[in-house]
C-alpha cells in the first residue's frame, strides 16, 4: 500500500502527489524543514520543531499561512491515514512556484509538503553496538540555525560517512566539530555532557533541548562549550542526538575506539530517559 502524503491541502496516494517544476524548493532550495518523531503512534515534541519551523521561516522571510494547530492537525491525520506507530514526519515548505527569478514573487502561495517514513528509532541497531562516526570538513553556509532544504554540503558528507563505513559524520571548522551532519554532537567527561553553544554555525536542535530540560533529573551536568575533534578522540563517551537518532552512542570517530568500542553508560542512559519521555509525547514548547 502507497503512502497517503499530503501536498497543498491534499491527502494524496504518494503517486498521485505532484508540485510545479517551477517550485523555488525544487529551483532555488529557497525552503525549510523540519522533521518529528513519532514513537508509539505519538508526536514527539511537535509544537517545539514547528517553532523551530516560525523561526526559520520567520529568518527568511517566507510568511507561513498556516496556524501551528493546523499544522499539528495535518500531522496527526497523516499518523492516523498511515497507521504509523514510529517513524518521522517531513514538513517542507517552500516559496512556492513562480517563473525562475532569484528575488522573491509577488502573490504567491508557499507550497506545504509533509509525509511519513515509517523506522525503527527505538530498536535501532545501533543503539546497542553504537555508531561509527568521521569527520569532515564543514562546508555549509552561514546560517546553519535556519533549517533550509540546502542540503547539499550535509548530503556529500553523509556519502562520505557511508563509504567510510559509517552513519554519521561530524564536520569541523578550525579543527572545532560544529555537529553532525544531520545531529547534534556531544562528548561526556565523568558526569558531564558537553556540546557546543547555539549560534548562528549550528542548527538548534530539539533533541538537544528535550535532553537538558530532563538534565537535572539524569544526574548530569552540562557543560556549554566548543570542543576539538581532538578533544572528541580522547572522549571518554561520545553521542549524538537527532529526532531520527533519538540519543545514539558514538563508539568510533575516524577509526579511534570511544568507550572500548563499546556504547557507554551515560548515552545510554540519556536514550532510555529520552525514550520515555518521548512516548508521552515531549514537554517543550
Ligand atoms: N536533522 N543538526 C543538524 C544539522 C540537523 O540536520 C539536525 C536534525 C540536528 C538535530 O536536530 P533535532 O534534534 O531537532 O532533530 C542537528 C534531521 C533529523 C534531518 O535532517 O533529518
Amino acid at each position: 500500500m502507497s503512502r497517503i502524503v499530503y501536498v497543498n491541502g491534499a491527502y494524496l496516494p504518494e503517486e498521485e502527489a505532484k508540485i510545479s517544476v517551477f517550485d523555488r524548493g525544487f529551483i532555488f532550495g529557497d525552503g525549510i524543514y523540519e522533521v518529528s518523531a513519532v514513537i508509539g503512534g505519538k508526536l514527539v515534541d511537535c509544537e517545539a520543531h514547528l517553532a523551530r519551523l516560525e523561526r526559520s521561516c520567520g529568518e527568511i522571510r517566507l510568511a507561513l499561512p498556516w496556524s501551528k494547530a493546523e499544522l499539528v492537525a495535518v500531522h496527526e491525520e497523516l499518523i492516523k491515514r498511515n497507521n504509523l506507530d514510529e517513524g518521522g514526519i517531513y514538513l517542507q515548505v517552500s516559496r512556492g512556484a513562480a517563473d525562475r527569478d532569484f528575488p522573491f514573487p509577488k502573490d504567491v502561495q508557499p507550497t506545504l509538503v509533509m509525509f511519513t517514513q515509517a523506522r525503527n528509532f527505538v530498536n535501532a541497531p545501533g543503539a546497542k553496538t553504537g555508531i561509527k562516526v568521521v569527520s569532515t570538513p564543514d562546508l555549509r553556509w552561514a546560517r546553519r540555525d535556519i533549517k533550509s532544504v540546502n542540503l547539499l554540503a550535509p548530503v556529500l558528507a553523509k556519502q562520505f560517512a557511508l563509504e567510510s563505513g559509517a552513519q554519521e559524520a561530524w564536520l569541523t571548522e578550525d579543527g572545532v566539530v560544529t555537529e553532525g551532519a544531520s545531529s547534534t554532537a556531544w562528548i561526556v567527561k565523568g558526569k558531564t555532557l558537553i556540546s557546543r553553544p547555539l549560534s548562528n554555525k549550528v542548527l538548534p536542535g530539539i533533541t538537544r533541548k528535550a535532553v537538558l530540560a530532563y538534565l537535572a533529573e539524569s544526574g548530569f551536568t552540562f557543560e556549554e562549550r566548543e570542543f576539538t575533534l581532538e578533544e572528541a578522540l580522547d572522549a571518554e563517551e561520545a553521542f549524538i542526538t537527532s529526532a531520527t537518532s533519538l540519543v545514539m552512542p558514538v563508539t568510533t570517530i575516524d577509526g579511534h575506539t570511544i568507550h572500548n568500542g563499546a556504547p557507554g553508560p551515560t548515552a545510554l542512559r540519556l536514550r532510555e530517559i529520552y525514550i520515555d519521555y518521548a512516548r508521552k509525547g515531549g514537554v517543550l514548547g
